[in-house]
C-alpha cells in the first residue's frame, strides 16, 4: 500500500494522482470483502468524531455504517449541541477533539472554519462538505467511474448547473486524474475562477482538457458520463426560485443525454429533485449510477479513513 503525504483531506489537491489510485484500489477490495461477508476490522478501537452544521444523509451514515464495519465507532456532534454552537473556539475545540479521537469529519458552511479546525487538530481531519468543496464525494464518484468503464484517464465527465462545491470537487479531482472535465453553467453561475485556475494546472500534468461553457451541447457532447447536482445548495433556499428558471436549458433529461452522441452513464450526488436538475425518466433509468454512486461513498471513505489513520499511527512509532 502506498504512502499517503497528507495528514489531512480537506481538498483533492491534498492527494497527488497516485494517491488516489491508492485509495481507489482499497476501496475496491474494502467494498468486494464486505460484499463477501468477510471481516475487515483495520480500525479496531478507533473513534472518529462528525461534526455537522448542515444535514446529511450518505454523508453521516456512510461514515458511521463504515467505522462500524471497519471495527471502530462513529460519533455524530451536532454544531447545535457542542459548545462550539455556543461561542467555544474552532481551535480549542480541535485541541480538545484531537485528545479523543483518531480522526474528525467536518461538515460545515465557511471552508475556512474547516481549515482552522485542521490547523489546530493533531488528528486528521476530513472535508464532509464546506460551501467551497465537496472532496469525499469525488472520491467516490471516481472510484464509481473507475469500477463502471475500468479505467478514467481519457474519459470525459460533463457536468450540468450550478458551478457549486461538487462542481468545484469534480473539476479538481478529474484533472488531477486525466480525466477530461467540461462544466456548462448559466452565465454567473459559473465554478469559481481560482478553482477552474487550480484545475488547469492539473489538466496540463495529466493531459486532461477543462472547459467552463454556457452551451450545454457543448459541455456534453462527446461524455462519457453527465453529471448533475441541486440547482440551490444548502443555505441557497431563498435563491431557489431564481435559479428555476436561470437553469432550466440545462437540465439532465432524454434529449441532452442524446447530445453526448454516446452511451453515456448519468451520475448525481444526491438528494435528487426531480424534474428540476434531472429528470425522474433519467435518474431512474438504465444508465443511471446514482444510487451506485451512493453507495460507493462508504466504500471509498472507508478506505481514506484506513489510509489516513494507519499514515498517522506509523508517524507517531
Ligand atoms: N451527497 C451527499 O453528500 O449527501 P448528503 O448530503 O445526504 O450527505
Ligand atoms: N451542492 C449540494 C450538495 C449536497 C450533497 C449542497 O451543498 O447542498
Amino acid at each position: 500500500m502506498g504512502k499517503l503525504r497528507a495528514k489531512d483531506f480537506l481538498t483533492l489537491q491534498d492527494f497527488s494522482a497516485a494517491e488516489i489510485e491508492t485509495v481507489l484500489t482499497l476501496a475496491g477490495d474494502l467494498k468486494a470483502r464486505h460484499r463477501r461477508g468477510e471481516p475487515h476490522r483495520l480500525l479496531e478501537g478507533k473513534t472518529l468524531g462528525m461534526i455537522f452544521q448542515k444535514p446529511s444523509t450518505r454523508t453521516r451514515v456512510s461514515f458511521e455504517a463504515g467505522m462500524w464495519q471497519l471495527g471502530g465507532h462513529a460519533l455524530f456532534l451536532s454544531s447545535q449541541e457542542l459548545q462550539l454552537g455556543r461561542g467555544e473556539p474552532v481551535r480549542d475545540t480541535a485541541e480538545v477533539l484531537s485528545r479523543y479521537l483518531d480522526a474528525i469529519m467536518i461538515r460545515t458552511f465557511d471552508h475556512g472554519e474547516m481549515e482552522e479546525l485542521a490547523a489546530h487538530s493533531s488528528v486528521p481531519v476530513i472535508n464532509g462538505l464546506t460551501d467551497l468543496l465537496h472532496p469525499c464525494q469525488v472520491l467516490s464518484d471516481l472510484f464509481t467511474i473507475q469500477e463502471h468503464f475500468g479505467y478514467l484517464r481519457g474519459l470525459k465527465v460533463a457536468y450540468m448547473g450550478d458551478g457549486n462545491n461538487v462542481a468545484h470537487s469534480l473539476l479538481l479531482g478529474c484533472s488531477l486524474m486525466g480525466v477530461h472535465i467540461s462544466v456548462g453553467s448559466p452565465p454567473g453561475f459559473e465554478p469559481r475562477e481560482e478553482i477552474e485556475a487550480k484545475a488547469r494546472q492539473n489538466a496540463a500534468l495529466s493531459g486532461s482538457e477543462v472547459l467552463i461553457t454556457s452551451d450545454p451541447a457543448r459541455a456534453v457532447e462527446g461524455a462519457a458520463a453527465v453529471y448533475t447536482d441541486v440547482w440551490a445548495s444548502m443555505g441557497q433556499e431563498e435563491d431557489k426560485k431564481r435559479r428555476l428558471e436561470l437553469f432550466k436549458p440545462y437540465q439532465v433529461n432524454g434529449a441532452l443525454l442524446q447530445g453526448t452522441g454516446a452511451d453515456a452513464v448519468v451520475l448525481h450526488c444526491l438528494p435528487a429533485y426531480r424534474g428540476e436538475e434531472i429528470t425522474a425518466e433519467v435518474l431512474e433509468g438504465e444508465s443511471s449510477l446514482a444510487w451506485e454512486q451512493a453507495e460507493n461513498r462508504m466504500h471509498a471513505q472507508k478506505a481514506l479513513l484506513v489510509l489516513l489513520i494507519k499514515e498517522r499511527e506509523k508517524k507517531l512509532i
